[in-house]
């Protein structure tokens, strides 16, 4: 089978496409509004990209109505933004917080889970998860345009707070400790499964 992407709607490219990249991370990103509203949903178009200085990107793209997300708003408004650890024991509240709710409505609230204050950025931290990292805003690109296209928010980390618990002896972050999922397509999530090791050739 062949995929002629020029006359494939981009619903049916967004099922392949999710099925096909995966399992993807997710950052669970906190953000506030300019009343410092706090705002929390998941998003799996996510990843890290450099670490001198630390990158990372996520993309919430335009809603059904051409609308943007409450996060995006936030975060050009704000500048800042928290991308926290969504981990196996928050599954549920992952996906509860991915509700679409009102921006005067929190997900904090309809989740049940609190906040941590941040260091560097206004938004705080989800209390719960092992993990926070502090961003602020390098850039936003826009790329292609209303339902579906992509907001590339781009951020520097500048600090991260990590739960001593889901770290190993030596003081490293210990993968089966922090227990991420990933997400898979349509409402498909994966565990941290057989983990293998392989040595880099030299
Ligand atoms: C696990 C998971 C991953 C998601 N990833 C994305 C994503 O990468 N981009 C996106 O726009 N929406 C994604 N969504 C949907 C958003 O979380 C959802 O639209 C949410 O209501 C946005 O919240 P906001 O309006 O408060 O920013 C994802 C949902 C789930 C459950």
């Amino acid at each position: 089978m062949k995929i002629d992407v020029s006359t494939t709607p981009a619903s049916e490219l967004y099922q392949i496409l999710t099925r096909v990249v995966t399992p993807r991370p997710i950052a669970w990103v906190t953000t506030i509004d300019l009343a410092g509203r706090v705002n929390l949903a998941p998003f799996s178009f996510f990843n890290v990209f450099a670490s001198n200085p630390p990158v990372v990107i996520f993309s919430p793209a335009f809603r059904r109505d051409g609308t943007k997300k409450d996060t995006l708003r936030n975060i050009e408004a704000t500048r800042e933004f928290v991308v926290n650890a969504a981990v196996e024991s928050l599954a549920e509240e992952v996906n509860l917080s991915s509700k679409e709710v009102g921006p005067e409505e929190s997900e904090i609230e309809l989740t049940g889970l609190s906040t941590r204050p941040s260091d560097r950025v206004r938004p705080p931290g989800l209390a719960e998860s092992p993990v926070s990292m502090e961003c602020k805003l390098l850039q936003i690109i826009e790329i292609g345009q209303g339902p579906g296209a992509a907001n590339l928010v781009i951020g520097e980390v500048v600090a991260i707070h990590l739960d001593d618990a889901i770290l190993d002896p030596a003081g490293k972050v210990d993968s089966s400790k922090l227990r991420t999922i990933g997400r898979l397509g349509g409402d498909e999530y994966c565990r941290l499964g057989d983990v293998f090791r392989m040595e880099r050739p030299r």
